[in-house]
């Protein structure tokens, strides 16, 4: 440590340069406090000659004063993890440390081991090349082993150190660390990794942490160090196929037009030919344009302007790639995905998915299981709660390139972000593109929407009625449907109470079964609209998000919200069903206004106050505004 310090005081740019040119590995280690996991850590920093942080801070201050060299030490590197997550605002108890030896550079990543933080662990594994997973000798493999295990194995890692820890503590005995190894290794072989490498350890007494042990003859391999020095990660992105996203269109006068971006994987050169897998079409690259001059090659990391031999269509969000090497384009995929917030995944919930530099609508059309993260056993399941693990199939509402997670790291990762709320609440893999529509396609029909609904002297609308269970939906959408019937306008209404029996009986009144009926009725509003018709939707629909959804799916103007606000106390006086009275005696569970929740509409087109007038003239209010007439019935 101190040689190192004395360095920086000297002489900084040397210092800078020497860490300059050594190789960075970053890993996470996994265990819990018991399994000495600090004492480990700590270990590694003390005897390493580590930096410590705050001395790093103050070298990044003195780097910045000095000039460039300061940015070979990127501080937020050690803040890394999931980028886009952290844009996103979403707190992960993640601690980041960085030391250095002679011969590498290291960020370790150290997250909470116990139950409750996969999304801590899936986030510290990101971007790390090993996991050190720690072992108590003297209680062997455990579940929760396993489940880091199969989390490293989840985010990409291939490199595994079986850190049998406490061998002090059972006398150096070579034959229980062989039972540990034998047991890990048999369960481990259907996670994929490439190496396991099983050191026997004491981080307490130092025992082949830095330097080999004594009191283990009988062990051969490396020490800690010596390995985290030595492994080489292929995964580096550079032996990857070219990818990268284009974050911007660089065009500052008709004479130069440049795509910048950040390359995900691979190399890129002057000659190499490109693709734009939306489009198909491909290019030369002409040139690689930095701030710093041209550049011969540029690789995974760097941030570079690219141009073209030839004038093709390219905007913010594709992903240039080889073209020999084609990344998947498809608009459905089948995904690991990690549930990171308190809200449940409601299936069917339109949520924005973000990778690269893309960001899309997307639904997930179907959770066909989960991973019970301790057993590894698939479980059923309906939703994905905090830190649950399940695969889903995704359905996008745009088509997007990216590979399988297993391929390439950098550009089979996602993350899926609340539309209202603007927070993370997943973290996904990608692992294939589903081909099922991709032989459909849109069929165009002669006689379009416009003419059906001419034909009927009308627009196509959709009046979606929502409010509280008892507000008077139906009755005032009952009257609206009747005057507008007299003047011959041709209209259909979609109840609650009656789809229910049809369509959607086979939904309750969780919030995932509410999430799928307000989704399939206003795919049915759609096609009546469609149709041509002036079409009524009652149903309480009391989630935001899905109202979003239907609103959505119709051309702007077409969708009129119209809240009906009856405050609870009044819906619940009426209580024509007799279902508040059950549900306050606890009969009827996820009662909308009782134990569920009703979201109120932000910015309806008509909100219509049903406990202070009688509908027939709540009616008649909405036929004005809406068609500019009276009608008596
Ligand atoms: S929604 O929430 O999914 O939009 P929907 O409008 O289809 O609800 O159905 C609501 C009707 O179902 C209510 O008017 C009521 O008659 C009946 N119902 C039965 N159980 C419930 C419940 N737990 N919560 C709300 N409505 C219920």
């Amino acid at each position: 440590m101190a040689h190192q310090s004395d360095l920086i005081a000297q002489d900084i740019h040397a210092y800078l340069k020497a860490q300059e040119e050594k190789s960075m590995l970053r890993f996470i280690t996994c265990g819990s406090v018991d399994d000495g996991k600090s004492t480990l850590i700590g270990r590694l920093l003390w005897d390493s000659k580590m930096i410590f942080e705050d001395q790093l801070a103050s070298l990044e201050a003195d780097s910045k004063k000095v000039g460039t060299q300061g940015e070979n030490i990127d501080y937020a590197l050690l803040l890394d993890g999931l980028q886009a997550e952290r844009e996103q605002g979403i707190t992960i108890d993640v601690a980041y440390r960085f030391f250095s030896t002679d011969k590498r550079k290291f960020i370790v990543a150290d997250t909470p081991g116990h139950e409750q933080y996969t999304r801590n662990m899936v986030t510290g594994a990101s971007t790390a090349g090993v996991a050190v997973i720690l072992i108590d000798a003297r209680k062997g493999v455990l579940t929760q082993s396993k489940r880091h295990s199969y989390l490293v194995s989840l985010v990409g890692i291939r490199h595994v150190v079986l850190a049998v820890n406490k061998m002090d503590l059972v006398d150096y005995d070579e034959q229980v660390f062989a039972d540990i190894c034998k047991e890990y290794s048999a369960f481990a072989t259907d996670l994929g990794f490439d190496t396991i490498t099983p050191i026997p350890l004491s981080a307490l007494e130092g025992d082949n942490v830095i330097q080999l042990s004594d009191r283990t003859p009988w062990y051969t391999g490396p020490t800690l160090i010596s390995y985290l020095e030595t492994v080489q990660i292929a995964d580096v992105g550079n032996d990857k196929p070219f990818r990268m996203p284009v974050q911007w269109v660089n065009r500052p006068d008709l004479d130069f037009r440049g795509f910048s971006g950040t390359i995900a994987s691979g190399t890129v050169r002057p000659g190499d030919e490109i693709i734009v897998p939306g489009s198909g079409q491909s290019s030369c690259v002409s040139r690689i344009v930095t701030f710093d001059g041209d550049l011969d090659a540029a690789g995974a990391g760097q941030a570079v302007t690219l141009t073209l031999t030839d004038e093709i269509d390219i905007s913010r969000g594709d992903l240039l790639s080889d073209a020999q090497q084609r990344p998947e384009h498809a608009d459905q995929f089948e995904t690991h995905l990690v549930w990171m917030h308190e809200e449940p995944l409601l299936p069917g919930r339109s949520y924005l998915l973000k990778t690269g530099a893309t960001t899309v609508p997307v639904q997930v059309t179907t959770l066909k299981h989960k991973i019970n993260v301790n057993t590894l056993q698939q479980e059923p399941g309906k939703s994905l709660a905090l830190n649950e693990v399940g695969i889903c199939n995704l359905s996008l509402s745009k088509a997007i390139s990216c590979d399988p997670y297993q391929q390439n790291r950098a550009t089979g990762n996602f993350i899926l972000i609340d539309r209202f709320t603007n927070a993370t609440v997943g973290a996904g893999m990608i692992n294939f593109a589903l081909r099922r529509a991709t032989n459909i396609h849109w069929q165009a029909m002669t006689i379009d929407k416009n003419a059906r609904a001419e034909l009927k002297g009308q627009k196509s609308r959709v009046l979606w009625f929502t409010g509280l269970s008892g507000a008077g939906k139906s009755t005032i959408a009952n009257l609206v449907e009747k005057k507008l019937h007299s003047i011959g306008k041709h209209t259909y209404t979609l109840d609650g109470d009656n789809v229910r029996h049809g369509l959607n009986r086979d939904l309750g009144f969780t919030d995932v079964d509410r999430v799928e009926n307000i989704r399939r009725v206003a795919e049915t509003a759609k096609l009546m609209a469609d149709a041509g018709l002036i079409v009524l939707v009652s149903f309480i629909s009391p989630f935001k998000s899905e109202r979003q959804l239907a609103r959505d799916l119709l051309e702007p103007g077409e969708f009129v919200e119209v809240f009906v606000d009856t405050p609870l106390t009044i819906c619940e006086e009426r209580d024509v069903k007799g279902l508040y009275k059950k549900a306050r005696a606890g009969e009827l569970k996820n009662f909308t206004g009782v134990d569920s929740v009703y979201e109120i509409p932000e910015n309806p087109e008509i909100v219509v106050k049903g406990g202070e007038h009688p509908a027939e003239q709540l009616a008649e209010d909405i036929v004005r505004k809406l068609w500019g007439i009276t009608v008596p019935l």
